[in-house]
């Protein structure tokens, strides 16, 4: 079964004080790396009998993982901070049911589901780190006293991307529109359509291009906003050739040191696809020009 499939399911049959123990587990994961059986114990009412058997059944479901040595200790692993989330998201009614995968990549992961009203909406899992922390650090730029575990890192991936949805979705630039966020897991509103890498023929590449160059313009000027990651592989075209511009949480403001080269990088990678793909060919350097020129972007460099 598909890993957060599992998980939806297993938190159905999750005991109260089984949710308690993994947020325990979650609050002290700032202190321990694996957290004392006794730390549990200071927090919950519990006999130190049941937290025992709460967390042998937890770490049978895979949600916790045990060490033995130096001393007995147990900490969350993804699929209990999974758990967690899909847990308050649910409680929330913002989800219901998970379903299939849209797409399984190194950073996220991102599943079909319902909202109470049967309405069908994207749920998004942040991974960031889970190929490399360091590098994952060093290429989001984070400000080196962050240091965070695993699930603080994720955690500020989802929200810097929620943050950035709602600014655009404010200033109407073609983004999924946010509706939830729970620690690293965001909901959002399902795209429809064809990922631009995947379409092989364009009636009018120039139009489409325009639309593309508009939104990236739109976010700069109102809402300050640079996508960061902008390519064929974070545009998707519906059957109207509407375009959604997703996958924000590596998002810069114009105010950054480097907001104008990230700028200018978006732009050369979606009219290099443009040009190698659709045979559409403008210059680079004079569509970056005119983006800072039109949004009133001062230029630094
Ligand atoms: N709101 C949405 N509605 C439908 N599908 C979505 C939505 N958001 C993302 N997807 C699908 O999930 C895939 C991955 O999403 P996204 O680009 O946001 O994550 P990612 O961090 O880039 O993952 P990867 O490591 O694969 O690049 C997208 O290519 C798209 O197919
Ligand atoms: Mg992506």
């Amino acid at each position: 079964m598909i890993v957060l499939q599992r998980v939806a399911e297993l938190i159905k049959g999750l005991r109260t004080e089984e949710i308690a123990i993994l947020r325990i587990l979650e609050e002290l994961s700032k202190r321990f790396e694996y957290i004392p059986l006794e730390e549990v114990g200071k927090k919950t009412g519990l006999s130190p009998d049941d937290i025992l058997f709460h967390l042998s059944s937890l770490n049978k479901q895979k949600l916790v993982q045990r060490r033995i040595k130096p001393y007995l200790g147990y900490r969350l692993v993804i699929a209990g901070y999974d758990a967690l989330a899909l847990h308050t998201l649910a409680s929330q009614d913002s989800i219901i049911s998970i379903g299939q995968p849209f797409g399984v990549g190194k950073e996220a992961t991102v599943y079909s589901a319902l909202n109470a009203e049967g309405e069908e909406v994207a749920v998004k899992l942040l991974r960031w780190g889970r190929t490399s922390f360091r590098q994952a650090r060093r290429l989001r730029q984070l400000p080196t006293s962050f240091s965070a575990s695993w699930i603080d890192y994720c955690k500020h991936a989802a929200e810097r991307e929620f943050t950035a949805l709602h600014t655009l979705t404010l200033h109407k630039v073609q983004v999924p529109k946010p509706i939830a966020i729970n620690r690293h897991v965001l909901v959002m509103a399902r795209m429809e359509g064809t990922l631009l890498l995947e379409v092989r023929d364009l009636k009018h590449p120039q139009q489409v291009l325009n639309q593309i160059l508009d939104q990236v313009r739109n976010a700069i000027q109102h809402a300050k906003i640079v996508h960061g990651d902008l390519s064929e592989y974070n545009i998707i075209i519906d059957e109207e050739n509407q375009i959604t511009l997703f996958d924000w949480p590596q998002w810069v403001s114009t105010r950054h040191p480097n907001a104008l080269s990230i700028l200018r990088r978006d732009i050369s990678h979606v009219i290099n696809f443009f040009r190698r793909r659709f045979h559409f060919a403008i210059d680079s350097q004079e569509a970056y020009h005119k983006i800072i020129h039109d949004s009133g972007l001062v230029q630094k460099e």
